[in-house]
């Protein structure tokens, strides 16, 4: 007698979307604690072509994997272009993961988490992101590195020393 395998349950995999422009130490907060509740994590680095970032999309990638390399079950992708839904559905991720800093955060992520349920039903899982980085954002880490401050810690280590080098010496 044969005995059929059990069958296997697909990965409950997820998404993380972002800019990434770069990675802080709050979007690696956000991504470990997401690999804790899903089998797999696909960091997406969603480039905006109207707006030219610090570091290519590509750089970003680096970035991330660099900074994620003890956190198993993570990969890290670009996307470019087209909705996040449709890379969703091609990739079987059954939801999105986004951290929350503050309201102004929730009035952002709402719409578009309630846009994305409309259109294909996936669902916006939001985590609270650590208060002790509730100050931190790609943005004024780049400001304020740029105007000389200390933004260690508030980066991963992997992305400090690019970060500095790359405000020294900007893309042409
Ligand atoms: O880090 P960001 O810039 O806040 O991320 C926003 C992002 C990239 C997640 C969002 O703009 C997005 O999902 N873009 C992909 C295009 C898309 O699906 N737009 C409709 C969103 S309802």
């Amino acid at each position: 007698m044969t005995v059929d395998p059990p069958d296997r349950p697909s990965p409950r995999r997820c998404v993380c979307p972002g800019s990434f422009d770069p990675v802080t130490s709050g979007h690696v907060d956000v991504v470990r604690r997401a690999a804790a509740l899903f089998d797999e994590v696909v960091v997406a680095v969603l480039a905006n072509p109207a707006k030219r970032g610090l570091f290519t999309p590509a750089e970003r990638q680096d970035l991330l994997r660099d900074s994620l390399l003890d956190t198993p079950g993570v990969r890290v992708e670009v996307v470019d272009g087209g909705l996040l839904v449709d890379y969703c559905r091609r990739i079987e991720a059954v939801a999105v993961v986004k951290g929350l800093r503050s309201g102004t955060d929730f009035a952002y992520e709402l719409p578009m988490a309630l846009m994305n349920r409309h259109l294909t039903g996936l669902e916006t899982v939001f985590l609270p992101g650590d208060p002790h980085l509730e100050h931190v954002s790609s943005s004024l880490v780049k400001e304020v590195a740029g105007h000389g401050g200390d933004v260690s810690g508030l980066v991963p280590d992997a992305v400090l020393p690019r970060l500095l080098e790359r405000l020294a010496h900007p893309l042409p």
